[in-house]
């Protein structure tokens, strides 16, 4: 199987909420990491986004506790680069077969996007039970996710995508849903102040929810 889904459901059961990280600061990318998990929000997706990702998730992955996996992975040198900088999981916003097919050589589990019942069997024909639903409020949001579980009942996501705390129980409520990623516990402007109370708050919220 081309997915350590075992190992997936074992990180994604532990927080009901994935916060979405676009950061390029080094020198604050502990102090961020630090918050989220006293928060209670212990994995962390980077997003390759910015010029120093790769040193940011490296930066995150010393703090005791936190569980940092790369974001929006296009390519095989995507997945390398993140196994190489300490992340214990990969997340794509699409799943190109090509990319199923690489992340077979990487040690890592990918949580690959779909958003269509197609994109979805074909991820699951490749050995992929759990998926993320992208960009989830745009697609349709939970009414979606809730008529896959029906016909697609071996699958199980995590919707990403204009999710918010309200937004977030109503998808955590639904079978298939193992939790949520989202950037509203990590909003630009505490970031930039250094208001790292403020974020630790808000991981705190989202870490109560059910998942
Ligand atoms: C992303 O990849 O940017 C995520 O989907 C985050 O989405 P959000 O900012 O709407 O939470």
């Amino acid at each position: 199987m081309a997915q350590d889904a075992q190992r997936l459901k074992t990180i994604l059961s532990s927080a009901p909420v994935v916060p979405v990280i676009v950061h390029d600061d080094v020198s604050t990318a502990r102090a961020l990491a630090e918050a989220l998990v006293a928060g209670g929000l212990a994995n962390l997706e980077v997003t390759l986004r910015t010029p120093n990702a790769l040193k940011v998730m490296a930066e995150m992955a010393k703090v005791p506790g936190a569980v940092v996996g790369s974001g929006t992975c296009r390519k095989l040198d995507d997945l390398k680069a993140s196994e190489d900088a300490g992340c214990q999981f990969m997340v794509s916003p699409g799943a190109p077969v090509k990319l199923l097919e690489a992340a077979e050589q990487v040690s890592i589990p990918l949580l690959p996007g779909i958003a269509s019942p197609t994109e979805a069997m074909t991820a699951s024909l490749m050995g992929y039970a759990y998926l993320k639903f992208f960009p989830a409020e745009a697609m349709g949001g939970a009414p979606v996710l809730k008529s896959f579980a029906s016909p697609l009942p071996d699958l199980t996501f995590c919707p990403t995508g204009g999710i918010d705390i309200e937004k977030a129980k109503t998808y955590l409520a639904l079978p298939n849903v193992i939790c949520v990623g989202g950037s509203w516990v990590v909003p630009d402007a505490a970031i930039k102040a250094g208001d790292f109370d403020k974020i630790q708050k808000l991981a705190a919220g989202a870490a109560t929810l059910k998942g």
